[in-house]
């Protein structure tokens, strides 16, 4: 199995998937690091929004628009790779630590799609799940979370602590729910199915197209 190959050829299919004057998410990682050149050789008139200062480099040095997220309100699209994909659409995000970020691009966009290798389907949902977590009273929020570890290296870009939860998660629902309401909790990196529009997986030299949920 040749990773980057399905990286790139799921990428690609969705960087068709883009229409002219769009506004657009660009996502954080090594898929989009394929999604970004793809859209940027369509030549379309289109507004980016990126998931990360990595991402609004790299999109903006290839010539694509990439606008604050304080000026849009509403996206067309957002495209953004996973680290886990599950059969009923529960995603895990945030192996890059972007998943706050993420989340809030996702949610803003009437179509969300999943790009990723096939490593990335996975029976079932397991930990580690990324976070982000308030730095302000940090033993405390470690204390409740347990067991979770501390990533090293730097803060996310909105100053959070990223860290990963190493327990079961069993009820991806319930979990996702129960870090939500965690004080201390910035964000995590579950997101429900009710996000997602569609998945589209590269296996070997072809593209798997899942449909998730039916266009907002
Ligand atoms: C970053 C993410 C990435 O989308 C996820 O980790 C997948 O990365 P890659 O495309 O490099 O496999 O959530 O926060």
């Amino acid at each position: 199995m040749d990773v980057d190959q399905e990286k790139r050829l799921a990428a690609e299919a969705a960087a068709e998937i883009v229409e002219n004057g769009m506004t657009v998410g660009l996502g954080t990682g090594s898929t989009v690091g394929y999604l970004l050149p793809a859209l940027a050789r369509r030549g379309l008139s289109i507004s980016c929004v990126a998931t990360s200062p990595r991402t609004m480099r790299a999109a903006s040095e290839l010539g694509l628009d990439v606008k604050p997220f304080d000026s849009i309100d509403h996206l067309d699209i957002t495209i953004d790779g996973a680290d886990q994909i599950a059969p009923d659409g529960w995603l895990v995000k945030g192996g890059g630590g972007a998943h706050t970020r993420e989340k809030i691009v996702a949610a803003a966009a009437s179509r969300f799609i999943v790009i990723g290798d096939s490593r990335k389907l996975v029976d079932v949902i397991r930990a580690p799940i990324p976070l982000e977590l308030l730095e302000f009273g940090l033993p405390a929020t470690l204390r409740r979370l347990e067991p979770v570890v501390v990533r090293e290296g730097p803060k996310s870009p909105d100053g959070g602590i990223l860290a990963d939860y190493h327990g079961d998660v069993e009820d991806p629902a319930r979990l996702s729910q129960w870090l939500s309401a965690t004080p201390g909790v910035v964000g995590h990196g579950l997101f429900p199915p009710e996000l997602v529009a569609s998945v589209l997986i590269g296996r070997g030299d072809s593209v798997e197209r899942r449909t998730v949920r039916e266009r907002r």
